[in-house]
């Protein structure tokens, strides 16, 4: 089930009376509204050329079809585009052997739509992912059912492109286009690229990932030569999800089972048990961590939530997390993690490899390249052409 959203059903002109556009400076993540659309329109509206006035009762007309005479259809084909898996389950689950290594880049760009089955056992808690801030309200969910349910919708999508696109659509293409380059939305690591690292750069049978990355990273691994899983999350549907991929893979007779061993508990609290039980037998370690506050998930023991300030966050949760993956390595056993800088944050990278240092002797360094993020919205890391740092170290 889908967000729950309730659809409205009311008159054009009450409609009207109601479609506003929302505060983006609002920091206080209830959806606070700037404007209603017409006094929006004259205020903004100066130049001879800007029709959008002239157009207020056309646009007005779509928008009211949309959004409450053909609500549901509408909602149809966002989630027709935006969660549905649109190929059989096995494409997802079984992938191209061939690695996406190009020299010392990994393409994360290739085959970057099998990230398509996390996102889909996932959208309720995706979706609702904010960004730098819990009183974020430009994530995706939030900014749906507030269209939906107030018709308050953000100002790019009365902006004059997206109204003549609006305006003009023969479908809700354009519609959702307008929509979600206007919401926050997390990152996905495309299950192939975490195959592709897992393959290329580590050996063994015995794999440790102390975050789940929305269920991706046991993609890769089921596609791997690694026999074993050992992986944590705080998100008990993420956990939940793990166990599920496990059973898909099962059901399968002609692959070998492998051993999923799935966790809901904070990485950095696991522990003297935990650690007593997986002691020296790991051979990998890969994973990309929380980026501190970059992406605010609001579910379970979040290490944000548990540490808000970057230094302790730092020291509690990074370092412990390390220490833990350096007690359950084997000698020699290599760890692997994905960062990059972000906007607000420019040494993340350099506190981060500098508390690695300290535990791990440094091997090597990759780049992995995802796609582009559009809008002038995107985080810094995207407009350098998001590339993002593969560390890898070794056990002494
Ligand atoms: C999706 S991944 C990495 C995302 C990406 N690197 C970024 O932040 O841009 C982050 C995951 O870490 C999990 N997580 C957060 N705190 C954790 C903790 N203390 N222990 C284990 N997992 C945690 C979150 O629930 C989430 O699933």
């Amino acid at each position: 089930m889908v967000t729950q959203i309730e659809f409205r059903k009311c008159s054009y002109e009450q409609f009207c009376s109601e479609l506003s556009i929302l505060d983006i400076g609002d920091k206080t993540g209830t959806f606070q509204v700037k404007q209603n659309l017409k006094p929006f329109l004259l205020r903004v509206c100066r130049n001879p050329n800007d029709l959008r006035l002239d157009l207020y009762e056309d646009y007005t007309k779509k928008l009211y079809e949309i959004l409450v005479t053909n609500a549901e259809e509408s909602f149809d084909y966002f989630v027709d585009k935006y969660i549905s898996l649109n190929k059989p389950i096995e494409k997802y689950l079984y992938l191209t052997k061939k690695t996406s290594l190009e020299g010392k880049v990994f393409n994360g760009q290739k085959n970057a739509w099998l990230g398509r089955l996390s996102k889909n056992l996932n959208h309720e808690q995706f979706y609702s992912t904010k960004k730098y801030s819990d009183k974020d309200s430009e994530y995706t969910y939030g900014l749906l059912k507030v269209m939906y349910e107030k018709f308050h919708i953000r100002n790019s999508m009365a902006c004059p492109a997206f109204f003549d696109s609006i305006l003009n659509a023969q479908n809700y293409a354009a519609f959702w286009k307008a929509f979600m380059l206007g919401c926050n939305k997390p990152s996905i690591f495309n299950p192939h690229t975490y195959y592709s690292i897992l393959t290329e750069c580590f050996s063994g049978e015995v794999l440790f990932a102390p975050v789940m990355g929305w269920n991706s990273y046991q993609i890769g691994f089921q596609n791997s030569s690694f026999k074993h899983m050992i992986t944590t999350d705080v998100i008990p549907s993420v956990v939940d999800n793990s166990r599920l991929i496990t059973r898909l893979y099962d059901q399968n007779p002609f692959i070998e089972a492998k051993q999923v061993d799935a966790y809901l508990y904070p990485s950095e609290k696991l522990g003297i048990s935990f650690i007593h039980e997986y002691q020296n037998m790991v051979d990998a370690v890969l994973f990309s961590p929380p980026y501190f506050n970059l992406e605010v998930y609001d579910s379970g023991e979040q290490s944000l939530k548990n540490y808000p300030s970057y230094s302790e966050w730092l020291e509690c949760y990074w370092k412990v997390t390390l220490q833990t993956c350096a007690e359950v390595m084997k000698r020699k056993a290599k760890i692997g993690f994905v960062i990059s800088n972000y906007r607000g944050n420019d040494s993340f990278c350099a506190d981060m490899t500098d508390i690695a240092n300290s535990i791990f002797v440094q091997q090597d360094v990759y780049s992995v390249k995802w796609a582009a993020q559009r809008g002038s919205r995107a985080p810094k890391k995207q407009a350098q052409g998001n590339l993002e740092n593969l560390y890898i170290y070794s056990k002494i």
